[in-house]
């Protein structure tokens, strides 16, 4: 392995039947983008994903889909360690460490947390949501990554991570890499086709607005065709006046590879509907033969399962290693 490469580290939730386009464009692209150059590793983050009660078989179903969506949008075994995050125990093993690290009041700061929690009420607030950021930063720091891809909304807990990650080591002597958020600016927030101002979500109550990686073209193609738009006639970019077209310049333009200035010239004296028309295009036609490869690996699971288990077995021996210097530095006894 060559030494220069950066080490990156990301994860996503297998909480749904689909990935929508904003992982896609927040996030999985830049891993995909990202595997060539650095020491890449990525996790589906099964274990965070039960902080919302799921069926046991459709969670097993939406963890495979997960990978098989994952190789299909690029990610490749050659190339990126890919890996389930509960195939990996030292996860679990670190955020006890990082747990016993935070403030009650530090991890009741973090915004994710407090919106979700405040929407359903203390008692209906299990405990993990309070220490997911204590995970997520254990499987950052475990990994000694370099990089976190991530889309805007996870700035935050990536700065409590580098924080836990600091002040273990001025405790305790150097024992994690410090590592630096990955938000790339074209793509970090794609926003709801129906609700302009906000993110796409996977948990928005109404999915009008959502364009699901797994959906059929002509789903996808009539929700892109009723996006809202804005006032006014004119195709430019200005997320102030003009969210509505300013998010489809983006999905647009990160799609293409045309730049933003390209596309309002494109479209000066064009109207709305031409825009949603050709995004509607460029997006189907980017989602097609992603739709057909997903199934595809989804009938040969034992394939998935094998990329799944040398994932693992990659993973641990990263993780084990971490785990056993900060074990030692915080003064466990080792069994032999
Ligand atoms: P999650 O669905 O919360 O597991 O998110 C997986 C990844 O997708 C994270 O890196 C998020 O930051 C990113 N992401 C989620 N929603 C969006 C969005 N609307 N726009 C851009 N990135 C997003
Ligand atoms: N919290 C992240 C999200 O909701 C998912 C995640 C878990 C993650 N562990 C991670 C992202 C480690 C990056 C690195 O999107």
């Amino acid at each position: 392995m060559n030494n220069s490469r950066k080490r990156v580290l990301s994860g996503i939730q297998p909480t749904h039947d689909s990935f929508h386009l904003g992982n896609h464009l927040g996030a999985v692209k830049n891993w995909v983008a990202m595997q060539d150059e650095n020491d890449s590793f990525y996790c589906v983050v099964d274990l965070h994903s039960l902080t919302v009660e799921t069926d046991p078989k459709v969670l097993r179903n939406r963890s495979m889909v997960s990978v098989a969506q994952l190789l299909a949008l690029g990610l490749d075994p050659a190339k990126c360690t890919l890996f389930l995050q509960s195939q990996v125990p030292a996860h679990n093993q670190l955020a006890w460490i990082m747990e016993c690290m935070t403030g009650f009041g530090e991890a009741g700061r973090m915004t994710q947390f407090k919106d979700k929690s405040s929407k359903n009420g203390a008692d209906r607030t299990v405990v993990g949501l309070f220490t997911y950021p204590m995970l997520m930063a254990a499987d950052i720091l475990l990994y000694q990554a370099d990089f976190v891809p991530v889309g805007e909304d996870q700035r935050q807990h990536i700065e409590l991570t580098r924080d836990l990650g600091q002040r273990f080591n001025s405790k305790y002597g150097q024992t994690f890499q410090i590592p630096a958020p990955y938000i790339m600016k074209a793509g970090a927030k794609i926003n709801d086709l129906q609700e302009p101002t906000s993110k796409m979500s996977k948990s928005s109550p109404s999915q009008t607005g959502v364009i699901n990686i797994l959906d059929t073209p002509e789903v996808n193609a009539k929700k892109i065709k009723s996006a809202v738009t804005d006032t006014g006639r004119e195709v430019i970019f200005d997320e102030v006046s003009k969210p509505g077209v300013s998010n489809l310049l983006t999905i647009h333009s990160t799609i293409s590879g045309q730049s933003i200035p390209e596309l309002e010239e494109y479209f000066s004296g064009k109207g709305y509907g031409d825009l949603k028309s050709s995004v509607a295009e460029v997006v189907v036609d980017f989602l097609n033969p992603v739709r057909v490869r997903v199934n595809e690996l989804l009938a040969e699971p034992a394939y998935l399962h094998s990329v799944l288990k040398l994932g693992a077995e990659k993973a641990e021996v990263v993780a084990n290693q971490t785990l056993k210097q900060t074990y030692e530095a915080l003064g466990l006894v080792p069994r032999d």
